[in-house]
């Protein structure tokens, strides 16, 4: 395929700085006028709540923003300092981690991502920005924007799945919800896009870790996410700890200053990571902290969280003109700019009476129907769900999750409460009791132990019950930054307890919360069925028992692809084809191998000989309790032309006993192209609730945009030539039809 006819796509520019962001931006040249270099260089400092001098530092002119700090008595102190006790009267910004909730707390993103609910995940970050702001929080570092495809990560729990499509569609949203339309509106945060970038695609899933990732990929896989969430308005973004082909993102000119600005035109302000620019010289690229401060400084790095590299070191840099004035102008004013458009010149203290209560009714109740759109339903043999009332008198609830407010919240929960969370246990007991008796026992201590000690009472729960639900899977702690795992199945006993139980020959439920994909190898085939839960937050219970007893049907669908073993990973939908795709009928399992087998005769593809080639679960896969049919799949036209669009419908029926949401996905493939191309790639979802036996004609719309791709010479283009096009309820759908592009 020559490229005998490239449509550059112009760089998008960010959306062009309203009259809101045009007049901050001059209100903070005006300011900037009247700082002294220290000051300026104050505004770059981010330091850590609790800092014992932290009020001088303020009065002094030297701390742009607070971290870590939510008491609200203290905040409005540290403003009033900052506003009335400094030379300039700068407020600062109040950064936290407000990642999956404030005090009311969602599933983990990655639950979350199950949903491919935009309106839930904007609605879920403005109740945690309303929240958060609710204290004086008035920045997230949030959304988390990195795609995923390694679930040893201990980060994968934060992201928005292993699709840059389904990433930046819910990212954006994030952001939406986080911001409003208005920044200086009470309840709307500054978001941030972190970690920029490709930070998930460390190496060995270690965190932290190395990342070599060719220029191509990155820009096709890695920054596409970015790019959404600076287009629906963040207005900073946090660089990543890694190294990425050899130059760590906190001194990466590539990304800071060739990507983010020159060909997106980002406006805001980039802040570090918690101390990434001192590390700079731990990854050996500087020498020393002088060194260090510079690197990231030239990169573009505007803030320093922590560390206070770059207010004991910018000062002596200005003065021996290895930075200029200039330079210096240009880091602040995107600082200020924020701090302007944010309304805290204006207003800077926090009143909470002008906030609803936190973890009010309304939250609660959108908590349980984030929760209730997260969990994915991966096997239900024998229609053991929904349980139902009129058929069981006795119900055994067992597992170290049960019952657990603290670890059903899930990773990174700093201001969450476990004393606010309703159990699963707690609420099949409000559900069920007195009609149905409930026995209930932890089997183990903890997700890790290895302790049998608590099997008996667990198995004699069993025996006393109809039917078996047993909550298992991994603590909050065991998912998370730093927190990976080489080995993803069940840890400690839990498996031993599910064999022990499974013994029983009980109809049995699995429960899993987790922060990743576990392999569930080991125990799929013991069990009757598993509905994956992630780290459901607060209303776990309430929405797990309602999906348990048929009150709602499971609707989510895998954001990420769930391996057979570890050692398949990374593995995911869109992979390319290679020169020789597996096939089923080509390839050899280990147990099939004659003995002298000669060299060439076990398929010669890109397989395993002891896990074969597809995933337990793959992309986009979720079971309901009703069924769903598609059918008439139909293209508007048979080629596409430069400025036209094609219709891509298709009717879906619900053919199963009960109304149920189904998530209807579309996939294109790019048959031949200049570069290869992903065997599929998401570019459409839709969620339909159909009663049983309605049928709806889906339609979605492809337009010469949605086909473009970054070619060999990092140009986003679109090529003429024949594509595929599938629609179905899952990313191995084989319903398709085929269409051309026009040059
Ligand atoms: C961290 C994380 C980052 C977080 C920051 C502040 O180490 O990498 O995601 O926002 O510190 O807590």
């Amino acid at each position: 395929m020559t490229d005998n006819h490239i449509e550059v796509a112009a760089a998008r520019q960010q959306p062009s700085q309203d009259a809101e962001a045009s007049a901050a931006l001059e209100r903070a040249q005006t300011l900037l006028g009247r700082m002294t270099s220290a000051e300026k260089i104050g505004q770059l400092h981010q330091v850590n709540g609790g800092y014992s001098e932290l009020e001088q530092q303020i009065r002094d002119g030297n701390v742009g923003s607070v971290i870590n700090e939510v008491r609200m008595d203290t905040l409005n102190e540290l403003q009033r300092i900052a506003c009335e006790e400094s030379r300039l009267g700068i407020p600062l910004l109040i950064g936290r981690d407000v990642i999956h909730g404030f005090r009311t707390i969602f599933p983990i993103p990655l639950g979350q991502a199950a949903a491919w609910d935009t309106q839930l995940i904007e609605t879920c970050a403005r109740v945690a920005a309303i929240e958060a702001a609710s204290v004086g929080v008035n920045w997230t570092f949030a959304p988390m924007l990195d795609v995923s495809r390694d679930p040893r990560w201990g980060r994968i729990a934060e992201s928005l799945s292993e699709d840059p499509y389904l990433c930046s569609h819910l990212g954006a949203a994030m952001v939406r919800g986080f911001q409003g339309d208005d920044l200086s509106q009470p309840g709307a945060i500054a978001a941030c896009a972190k970690h920029f970038a490709g930070y998930g695609a460390v190496e060995g899933g270690i965190d932290y870790n190395t990342t070599n990732i060719p220029e191509i990929e990155l820009r096709s896989t890695y920054l596409p996410s970015f790019k959404a969430a600076l287009d629906a308005g963040a207005v900073t973004v946090m660089a990543s700890f890694t190294d990425l082909n050899g130059v760590p993102a906190t001194a990466n000119e590539f990304l800071m200053q060739q990507v983010l600005r020159k060909e997106w035109g980002f406006g805001g302000f980039v802040v570090s990571d918690w101390d990434s620019i001192v590390q700079l010289s731990v990854h050996g690229l500087t020498a020393n902290d002088a060194e260090s401060a510079l690197a990231a400084f030239d990169s573009g790095i505007n803030m320093d969280m922590n560390s206070g590299v770059y207010s004991r070191n910018l000062g002596a840099a200005l003065a021996a003109g290895a930075i200029s004035e200039t330079q210096l102008d240009a880091m602040v004013e995107p600082i200020l700019a924020t701090k302007f458009r944010l309304g805290l010149f204006e207003n800077a203290y926090c009143d909470p009476a002008s906030f609803p209560a936190a973890v009010n009714h309304d939250h609660r109740e959108l908590a349980k129907q984030a929760a209730m759109k997260s969990c994915v339903l991966l096997k239900n043999a024998n229609n053991t769900l929904p349980l139902l009332r009129e058929t069981i008198t006795s119900l055994a609830v067992i597992g170290p999750l049960a019952d657990d407010g603290y670890e059903q919240l899930g990773t990174w929960v700093f201001d969450g409460d476990a004393a606010d969370s309703i159990t699963a246990l707690a609420a099949l007991q409000t559900a069920l009791a007195p009609a149905i008796t409930i026995h209930s026992a932890r089997g183990v201590e903890n997700t890790r132990s290895h302790n049998t000690d608590g099997f008996d009472a667990a198995i004699e729960a069993a025996r006393q019950a109809d039917s078996v639900v047993m909550f298992v899977g991994e603590e909050a702690i065991l998912s998370g930054e730093a927190h990976c795992r080489a080995d993803i199945n069940l840890p400690g006993a839990q498996v031993q307890l599910i064999e022990a139980i499974s013994e029983l020959g009980k109809p049995l439920t699995l429960v899993i919360m987790a922060g990743r994909p576990l392999t569930l190898s080991n125990v799929i085939d013991k069990v009757d069925a598993i509905l994956y839960a992630w780290h459901p937050g607060t209303m776990a219970g309430p929405a797990i028992a309602d999906l348990l007893f048929g009150v709602s049907a499971p609707s989510a669908k895998l954001p990420v692809t769930f391996p057979r073993v570890v050692g398949q990973i990374p593995i995911y939908y869109g992979h390319k084809n290679t020169g020789k795709p597996p096939s089923h009928d080509t390839i050899t399992s280990m147990e099939a191998i004659d003995n002298r087998a000669p060299q060439t005769s076990l398929g010669m593809s890109a397989f395993y000989l002891d896990a074969g080639f597809t995933p337990l679960f793959p992309f986009g896969f979720g079971l309901s309790y009703s069924r769903f049919e598609y059918r008439d799949l139909s293209l508007s036209a048979a080629t596409l032309l430069p400025t036209d669009e094609i219709k891509v419908q298709v009717t879906l029926q619900n053919t199963g006993p009960c109304a149920a949401e189904e998530i209807v996905q579309l996939y294109i493939r790019d048959l031949v192209a200049s570069v290869t191309r992903p065997v599929k790639e998401l570019k459409g979802f839709q969620k339909h609730y159909l009663q049983s036996g309605a049928s709806i004609r889906v339609e979605f719309s492809l337009s010469r945009s949605d086909l473009m791709f970054c070619n060999r010479h990092m140009e986003w283009v679109t090529e003429p030539g024949d594509f595929r096009v599938w629609v179905g309820g899952c990313s191995d759908t084989e319903m398709s039809a085929d269409f051309r592009l026009e040059a």
